[in-house]
């Protein structure tokens, strides 16, 4: 199978690109192929200009260049896997745009969706379980992402992984890394061969 993995985070030595990249291996030992988008080492640009603003009387808008290209990125690769800080309780703004500019409509969602068999969205948090749920910032991201960006535009597996206490220091960071390993090489479990 081949994984789109989507980093987002300034610095590409940070703890959420050392798991970016334990993601990558990971999928590699289970014999996948993954590819990684570095968002902010790319220079994305994340905010939605007039090019790429949905037009909702039409079906066959021409997008921009930029994100047509991450459409291709995307089509050449059967699932997909966002790896970012949680930040506000929710994603950084350069995924955000990504999102925005790139699962647009007609080919996200209105006429066409994706046909991506599985995504998992994995959320480095400084916090904890309990915190999450005692605020329903859980329920919240997961329905955010999960229900309305995942299951809406056709992703009907979609999944959400938590790796909490990311500033905790000590053993933790080693351990959020191994843990990101076995998400990658575990991430196509229950999908047919050959998907
Ligand atoms: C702007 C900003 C907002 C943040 N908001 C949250 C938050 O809402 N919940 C949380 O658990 N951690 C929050 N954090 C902590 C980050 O999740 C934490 O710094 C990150 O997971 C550490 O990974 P890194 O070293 O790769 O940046 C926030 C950090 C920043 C910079």
């Amino acid at each position: 199978m081949k994984v789109l993995v989507v980093f987002s985070h300034p610095r590409r030595d940070s703890l959420t690109g050392q798991v970016a990249d334990a993601v990558v291996a990971g999928l590699g030992d289970a014999g996948h192929e993954a590819e990684l988008a570095d968002l902010h080492g790319e220079g994305f640009d994340p905010v939605l200009r007039e090019p790429d603003e949905p037009d909702w009387e039409r079906e066959d808008k021409v997008y921009s260049a930029a994100a047509r290209d991450e459409m291709a990125r995307m089509e050449r690769n059967d699932a997909v896997i966002l790896v970012f800080p949680i930040w506000w309780w929710s994603m950084p703004a350069v995924l955000k745009g990504w999102i925005d500019r790139v699962w647009n409509k007609d080919w996200a969602y209105g006429s066409a969706f994706l046909s991506h068999k599985r995504a998992l969205a994995i959320g480095l948090s400084a916090s904890d379980e309990p915190t999450y749920a005692k605020r329903g910032y859980d329920t919240a991201i997961e329905t955010q992402i999960v229900t309305g960006i995942f299951n809406y535009c056709g992703i009907e597996d979609g999944r959400f992984a938590y790796l909490h206490h990311s500033t905790d220091g000590g053993e933790r960071p080693a351990a959020m890394i191994a843990e990101a390993r076995e998400l990658g090489r575990h991430f196509a479990d229950g999908l047919a061969p050959g998907q």
